[in-house]
């Protein structure tokens, strides 16, 4: 056990601004205001079932702050995303995956030392136990990648008792280890669920490659063959970790925070983080952006069509849209700009980022876009650089998972070291008032 640096605990900035005051029933009650280190306000309603016997009805949490956190700053109306401050577009030009991990889960930019000591725990922790190949031959050929990474993020913990006690204090003792193992062994699985999927044999890590390099060898070497990526393949791998190591209280990190919030242990909530990661509203996005632009390639529609269907409701423009940006997603211009130069460094051309640019140039121009504020998200063009490095749509949602790894652990972290109290929402129940059981004789 080695500890890499401290973490930071969230402050609470509070700023000397009036209560809120709320009336109900003709009475008034007075809350605090919290304003967040970037002016973001709150009215604090941790009293208001007490206080007024009302509870706050707001499904989808639209309106609900559900936590302090240090980590990562969002303003969606004018499109800002930073991590521990420092602007997307500063790591993207200048930063690594790694080194932004880093920055995500202990608050700061590394030194020298720092990222060096950080880099040879992640190389260290690379390799598997063996017995993880008999895991693997225990699901069927069809299994989803994403299922297998979830149930093996999950049983990787049984590997590490003391990591996994669910004794907070214990298990943050062991986080700087477990985080590593996490970052680490999270390429190991993704790369092992991919060749079992195409039937091919698995790959050993190699100590001597880096982060993204060794991902890639273990997904595409070959026995008789070395898989050696171009630079521009390993940049623009990094580049799209890089730019999904974390983004706030996402549905994914937001059920990695109420996990931890039970006390239960960084593997088994990044286990339930993968999961919520699955969906097609959610990371499954990046997956159903590309079957979007492949059936309207194959379709032999230039996008006008799908634009009519998305505004009539027939269909979803999948990789628009988001609940936070309200403006374009900066890491979509990132990502755009980093296909064309990957296509471009490969001598490659894709029909597919075409029609996307078309989609995208038509959507923005077009009323139904343009009122309801919907720009393309981080999805909308990291799927085309994911298929012209080669991987398979169906590792697509499985790549975000291995980039939002440090964001859940950082977000796990927050939760183990300050939250005292259990996440638990209250529902307004809508169901049938009291009803006396029927014997069964008795059951129309
Ligand atoms: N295509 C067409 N219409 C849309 C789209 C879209 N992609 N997204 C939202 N709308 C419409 C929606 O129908 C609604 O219209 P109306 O007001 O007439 O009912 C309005 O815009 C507001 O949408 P909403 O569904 O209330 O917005 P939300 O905040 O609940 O949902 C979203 C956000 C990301 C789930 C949604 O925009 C969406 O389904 N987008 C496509 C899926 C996608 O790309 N997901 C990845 C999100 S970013 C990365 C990540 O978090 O994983």
């Amino acid at each position: 056990m080695t500890t890499i640096a401290a973490s930071p605990e969230p402050t609470i900035e509070t700023k000397a601004l009036p209560n809120a005051t709320i009336t109900v029933e003709g009475k008034s009650y007075e809350f605090p205001v919290i304003v967040g280190t970037e002016g973001e306000k709150a009215i604090d309603t941790r009293n208001l079932r007490s206080t007024t016997g009302y509870i706050a009805f707001d499904e989808g949490f639209g309106n609900t702050g559900s936590c302090l956190s240090d980590i990562t700053y969002i303003d969606g109306e004018k499109g800002i995303l930073r991590h521990r401050g420092v602007p997307i577009e500063q790591l993207a030009e200048r930063s690594t995956f790694l080194c932004t991990a880093y920055l995500i889960i202990y608050g700061k930019l590394p030194n020298r030392p720092q990222l060096e000591a950080f880099r040879d725990k992640i190389r260290n922790a690379t390799a598997l136990h063996e017995d993880f190949r008999h895991h693997f031959q225990g699901f069927p050929p069809s299994s989803h990648p994403m299922a297998i990474l979830s149930s093996m993020s999950n049983a990787l913990g049984c590997y590490y008792p003391e990591m996994t006690s669910n004794d907070r204090e214990r298990d943050l003792e062991y986080f700087d280890d477990a985080a590593a193992l996490l970052i680490s062994k999270v390429r190991n699985i993704a790369a092992m669920s991919h060749r079992m999927h195409a039937g091919l044999p698995y790959n050993y890590p190699r100590k001597d490659l880096r982060y993204v390099e060794n991902f890639l060898h273990m997904m595409f070497s070959e026995p008789y063959d070395d898989y050696e990526p171009t630079p521009e393949v390993t940049q623009a791998l990094d580049l799209f970790l890089l730019l999904h190591a974390d983004h706030e209280q996402n549905c994914s990190t937001s059920t990695v925070r109420m996990v931890a919030s039970g006390g239960a242990n960084l593997f088994a909530s990044v286990s339930a983080g993968i999961c919520a990661l699955w969906g097609p509203l959610h990371g499954g996005a990046n997956a159903a952006v590309i079957r979007m632009l492949q059936d309207i390639h194959d379709s032999g529609d230039d996008g006008s069509k799908f634009i009519e269907a998305a505004k009539s409701g027939k269909a979803r423009l999948m990789g628009f849209g988001h609940r936070v940006y309200k403006n374009y997603d900066p890491r979509a211009k990132i990502l755009g700009k980093a296909a064309e130069r990957l296509l471009n460094s490969l001598g490659k051309t894709d029909a597919l980022l075409d029609i996307a640019r078309r989609l995208e140039s038509a959507a923005l121009s077009d009323e139904y876009f343009v009122e309801r504020k919907l720009y393309p998200n981080v999805d909308f063009y990291s799927g085309i650089i994911l298929k012209a490095i080669g991987i398979p749509v169906s590792m697509f949602t499985v790549m975000f998972a291995i980039g939002r790894m440090p964001g859940w652990i950082a977000n796990w972290h927050e939760v183990a070291l300050n939250n005292k109290r259990i996440y638990r929402p209250r529902q307004i129940f809508t169901g049938p008032v009291k009803t006396d059981y029927v014997p069964i004789d008795q059951r129309c």
